[in-house]
């Protein structure tokens, strides 16, 4: 009998192991063929655990990078700034473009928070800094780096949704401007192609002094372009299969 108790507690204590995150994070690689998910966990799992989570740098999740990474998609990256919402609507409901939200790591990690501990092994979801309560923190690091790799892996015409309703839609201070942008290389990137979501009560559009500071910092060789786009022609071309994904806008 006392076998029996034995063996079932370590069982059950093997099994309680797993934290809700590590499920989490495991179901969702799991939607994903060609990746070892375990190993994608322990490589992710070494960039911040038994670790201060405000000494988290961005180099941190280099072996996370390397273990899971980007494959090129030209002519079908969506970047975005201050339009989480309407890119994901549509990239949801249609196949025309993928953002980093869509690949293994960016959809593994969305909406998730997580830290470590110096001294312990688990990872908290709890008690976290927030984004910009230190620089290195385990999570804005992470995207941060994340952003760095999707962008550049980019080529062909690339696409970013930008937001109308906003005075500033090419903000310096974005992960798109400030670590995005700069990644893009004539070499690979053909155009950059700008859709303004544009909602009834818009404050800018293309015409925004932010988007000749946009043109003015990409890569030369690489042209520019800007569409005005409403945001309900989005929502019909994402809820219209029959809308070829070219002529969305
Ligand atoms: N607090 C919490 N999360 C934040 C914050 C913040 N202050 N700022 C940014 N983030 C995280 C959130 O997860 C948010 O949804 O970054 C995401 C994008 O933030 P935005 O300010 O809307 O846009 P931007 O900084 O330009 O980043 C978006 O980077 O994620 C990549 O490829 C993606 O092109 C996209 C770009």
């Amino acid at each position: 009998v006392i076998v029996v108790l034995i063996v079932i507690s370590a069982v059950v204590f093997g099994l309680t192991l797993k934290s809700a995150f590590e499920s989490t994070f495991l179901s969702r690689c799991e939607k994903f063929d060609q990746y070892d998910c375990k190993k994608v966990w322990d490589a992710f799992q070494q960039a911040y655990v038994n670790k201060d989570p405000c000494k988290v740098p961005v180099e941190a999740y280099d072996p996370l990078i390397a273990a899971a990474p980007f494959k090129p998609q030209c002519n079908r990256m969506m970047f975005w700034s201050k339009t989480k919402d309407v890119v994901h609507g549509f990239t949801e409901k249609r196949d025309c473009f993928v953002t980093l939200e869509d690949t293994l790591l960016g959809s593994v990690l969305d909406g998730l928070t997580w830290c470590g501990k110096e001294g312990s092994k688990d990872t908290n979801t709890t008690g976290c800094p927030g984004w910009s309560d230190c620089e290195n923190n385990t999570v804005r690091s992470f995207w941060i780096r994340a952003s760095a790799a999707f962008a550049d892996v980019a080529c062909g015409n690339v696409t970013a949704m930008l937001n109308g309703s906003i005075n500033t839609p090419f903000n310096p201070t974005s992960i798109f401007a400030s670590v995005e942008v700069p990644r893009f290389i004539a070499s690979r990137v053909k155009n950059l192609n700008v859709v303004m979501v544009i909602q009834k009560n818009n404050i800018s559009n293309c015409t925004d002094p932010s988007l000749k500071n946009l043109r003015q910092s990409i890569d030369t060789g690489i042209t520019f372009s800007c569409k005005d786009v409403s945001e309900s022609r989005i929502q019909e071309c994402g809820s219209k299969p029959q809308i070829a994904c070219r002529t969305c806008w």
